[in-house]
């Protein structure tokens, strides 16, 4: 699962002229930023009165993600690259504030399996109906509300329109906090899944996406893994996937484009390709010990294929020369063994290209 920091939105909902929102907004952020701070979480405050979206002026149904207006396409890509959200609204007539409800209906799979914790405020009720009334609405966007949650009644906390000091209250903010980035972490993989740039996996419910260097804590537990039975049959410990520091690894996977299977957060498979000339080199082909013998392997290899540019004539790959399992896989797959004088104890494997220009197209349209 990808290690990039945190983004949470901060939403203040409540528009109109002397609104108590952003005071309140204020007090959240002043209590919960050295927190957010240890736990490399970026908190990122919107008001929805700086937003100016008028009632929702779109023509398509927000699930299409057909935008026309510049005010939507705005509010989308703020929300797109959130992790989730804290709502700090008042309660209007027993419900949310129109402006939050307005602002939920704008966007579809922008909400999709990100956390939403609320800070609530009002007389009586501390503002709890309205929170009451946003999780009805917040569950069909597959937003997914927190149990922790802070209500603030105004007759107590609220002076000549300050916020009187309470640590009950701040501490309640650093658990609505902590619950937020808790909760956000596990939804990743569903976040992930659905995201742009994702295919289905070879293995049911897995699924594929290039990977970057936030991912290379991952790669480099994978790929020491996974070399460590090259090193046993080779009988040695002179293969850079088992040495890569992490900042090596992260080099290379912001230049070469590396595809990672992934299945509920874990990485399970990895395949690393690169032109060179008229050769596309695949490498790094590695699949977690107990899932070999599934079609992953095979997977990856043909997806590395299938990528091959244009203009490509030849596929290569080497591997250990005592690592008979992989040669297998490989003049499975049409490769054949380069008889080879190297004394690094590496086998050369290559498959011409234009024999496989067929499978490369077919899937390529499968993706
Ligand atoms: C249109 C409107 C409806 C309100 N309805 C409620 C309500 O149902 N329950 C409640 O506790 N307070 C209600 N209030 C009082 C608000 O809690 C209080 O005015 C609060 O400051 C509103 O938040 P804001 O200042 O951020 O707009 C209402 C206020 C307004 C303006």
């Amino acid at each position: 699962m990808s290690t990039k920091p945190l983004r949470l939105l901060v939403l203040i909902c409540s528009t109109r002229p002397g609104a108590l929102g952003p005071v309140i907004g204020q007090w959240l952020i002043d209590a919960i930023t050295p927190r957010a701070a240890e736990l490399g979480v970026e908190l990122v405050p919107v008001a929805l009165a700086d937003l100016e979206l008028p009632f929702l002026d779109e023509e398509e149904h927000p699930s299409s993600g057909i935008y026309r207006q510049e005010h939507t396409r705005r509010w989308s890509s703020i929300v797109d690259t959130a992790d989730g959200f804290i709502v700090v609204t008042p309660e209007y007539n027993y419900g949310m504030p129109a402006t939050l409800k307005n602002a939920l209906d704008y966007l579809g799979r922008e909400w999709a399996w990100k956390p939403i914790g609320f800070v609530s405020y009002g007389n009586t009720s501390a503002g709890t109906r309205s929170v009451q009334h946003a999780k009805q609405i917040v569950t069909t966007l597959r937003l997914v509300p927190l149990g922790a949650t802070v209500a603030i009644r105004l007759g107590d906390a609220v002076n000549d329109g300050r916020l009187r000091p309470d640590a009950a209250r701040d501490a309640a903010g650093l658990g609505l906090l902590d619950e937020l980035v808790r909760l956000s972490h596990a939804l990743r993989p569903m976040r992930e899944r659905a995201g742009a740039g994702t295919v289905a996996g070879p293995v049911p419910g897995s699924y594929a996406r290039r990977l970057t260097p936030d991912d290379a804590p991952e790669v480099t537990v994978l790929q020491r893994c996974c070399w460590v039975e090259e090193a046993v049959v080779n009988d040695t410990l002179a293969i850079p996937a088992l040495h890569e520091s992490l900042e090596q690894v992260r080099e290379w996977l912001a230049d070469q484009h590396t595809t990672g299977v992934w299945l509920d957060g874990r990485l399970l498979g990895m395949v690393r390709t690169r032109r060179a000339g008229t050769d596309w080199h695949v490498g790094r082909l590695a699949v977690v010990p107990d899932l070999r013998g599934h079609g992953l392997g095979r997977w990856l290899l043909r997806t590395a294929e299938a990528a091959a540019d244009p203009g490509i004539r030849r596929i290569i790959l080497f591997t250990g020369s005592n690592s008979q399992r992989n040669i297998n896989l490989y003049q499975s797959e049409g490769y054949e063994l380069v008889p080879s004088t190297s004394t690094d104890g590496t086998a050369l494997l290559t498959k011409d290209a234009s024999a496989d220009r067929f499978d490369a197209a077919t899937m390529r349209a499968a993706h």
